[in-house]
């Protein structure tokens, strides 16, 4: 049984260890009493870090963009039918490195981290055969897709060692940044933090057409943090201490740009940390969300990203002479990634001042209520939705196919200073509101994933189509649904 202290550190719950003892709960000497408003940043606030944790973030001050940031590599099918897409990739381990000079030893897609880019088109199936070459049970799960609950990489649907499965997936759903990922029973948090991540980009026509920034100029960037240690060994422990954040696997990477516009699809893949991103003395300009394009675009002095969202960006770096570089600044981390701007060159991309409408809000005939939470009260610490911990046996809500549904998702750990987030499978949501007020400029869009700082209420509307099953809903702090901050609705005629 976990011990209420690991429980505490690995689900990132440090400020409740803090609040336990303020109230004269526990004693724990040595801990360091966190600041209970500062757990959303998570990046490596507290003082009670490892020893090998502060060596590897003195690290990081030794060579600051001295590395090139990659382009996760665009997989090819391995073979093509008339009317579906086969891809193959092994989920094995590797060795990676990810801070320059040190080898880190990962659970890797395909060799790589993050993991190949696979890219589908509406309306094109894709079938993707995963061969499990790891000495654990995996599975995957297509973040933010529309898909049969069989493909859906449900918690308790794993691929043993040494053997594989194929996962379909339909496109019916708009162009946009999804990702795939593990979602292994209880092991999710672990097997996404060691490197099972990747890209899965959908384009459509409606998109194509518009005009924006393609090919090498549409590049996805996938966010993490990391820790490591001396040897350059991934450190599990404390999800709150981990200082490195890696773009595309390198830390602090430079990337050269043509003084041109460009796309970019950022994903927040770590497992707790919400970044607060900017960019001094440039301008970014927002054109989607989780399930696709905004209306129109939206110049952001400053976005909030938590696990599993994913940011589409336009940045034009066309008004910067040669040689300027630009800083992607983490509100905690600092600089993460460098810009350096070249040469100008042909740029026949467009930035439409309409992009596409988002679909119309029908009425909702059902409400529901999901609270978040810890049960730290009892001697054997519990994760819950509901006050439930996850039971694959248990079915909590059941969801009529073509219903339109509200559901108000609440943050009940504001005492604790927790932070959480809320993704639901299979659907694209709309949030109506945030504690009662307009949503944020982060809540635009279509969504999958939201985060709900400690106390905090949102609104979300879901329309349920096409696939019946059973599929879950979670917090996407990984750490927390590993450990049991996840239910299941059934989806029925
Ligand atoms: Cu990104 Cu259920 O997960
Ligand atoms: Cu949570």
């Amino acid at each position: 049984m976990t011990s209420r202290r690991s429980f505490l550190a690995w689900t990132g719950a440090a400020a409740a260890e803090a609040a336990l003892l303020a109230y004269g709960m526990r004693s724990r000497p040595g801990a360091a009493a966190a600041d209970v408003g500062t757990t959303t940043a998570g990046v490596g606030r507290y003082d009670s870090r490892s020893p090998q944790v502060l060596a590897a973030s003195a690290r990081t001050k030794l060579a600051p963009f001295t590395v090139a940031m990659p382009i996760p590599q665009v997989l090819r099918p391995t073979r093509t039918s008339h009317h579906t897409d086969h891809y193959d990739i092994d989920i094995r381990e590797a060795d990676v490195e990810l801070v320059p000079g040190l080898t880190t030893s990962a659970y890797t897609y395909n060799g790589q981290f993050p993991g190949p880019t696979i890219r589908a088109r509406t309306g094109r199936p894709v079938s993707v055969r995963y061969h499990n070459k790891l000495q654990t049970d995996a599975n995957v799960h297509l973040h933010g897709g529309h898909t049969p609950a069989d493909s859906d990489g449900h918690p308790m649907a794993l691929i043993a060692p040494g053997a594989y499965r194929d996962y379909t997936y339909p496109n019916k759903q708009q162009g946009t940044a999804l990702w795939y990922h593990d979602h292994s029973h209880g092991n999710e948090a672990e097997h996404v933090y060691r490197g099972l991540h990747g890209f899965y980009l959908i384009e459509d026509d409606h998109e194509r057409r518009l005009g924006l920034p393609s090919g090498k100029y549409d590049v996805p960037i996938m966010l993490r943090n990391i820790a490591l240690d001396d040897t350059g060994a991934m450190v599990l422990g404390d999800p709150n201490d981990r200082p490195i954040v890696l773009a595309n696997g390198k830390q602090q990477p430079h990337f050269s740009v043509a003084a041109r516009k460009y796309r970019f699809r950022l994903l927040n893949a770590s497992n707790l940390a919400v970044f607060t991103l900017t960019l001094p003395g440039g301008q970014l300009i927002q054109v989607g969300s989780d399930g696709g394009l905004l209306p129109a675009p939206v110049r952001r002095s400053q976005l909030t990203i938590s696990s599993g969202e994913r940011v589409d960006l336009v940045i034009d770096f066309s008004r910067f002479p040669v040689g300027t570089q630009l800083f992607l600044t983490e509100a905690t981390a600092g600089a993460i990634l460098r810009f350096d701007v070249g040469r100008a060159t042909h740029d026949n991309s467009r930035l439409p001042a309409r992009l596409r409408a988002l679909p119309p809000l029908a009425t909702a005939t059902v409400h529901r209520d999901v609270t978040l939470s810890f049960d730290l009260v009892s001697e054997v610490p519990a994760a819950l939705v509901n006050g439930k911990s996850y039971d694959p046996d248990r079915v909590d809500f059941t969801v009529k196919r073509g219903a339109t549904e509200i559901w108000q998702v609440t943050n009940g750990d504001g005492q604790y200073g927790i932070h959480h987030n809320f993704h639901m499978h299979l659907v694209q949501f709309r949030v109506l509101d945030r504690n009662g007020q307009p949503p944020t400029a982060d809540d635009r869009g279509l969504k999958d994933t939201v985060p709900i700082a400690p106390g905090e209420s949102v609104r979300l509307q879901a329309h349920f189509t096409e696939y019946l099953g059973e599929y879950v809903y979670h917090c996407h702090v990984l750490e927390h649904s590993s450990f049991g901050m996840m239910a299941t609705m059934n989806i029925v005629k």
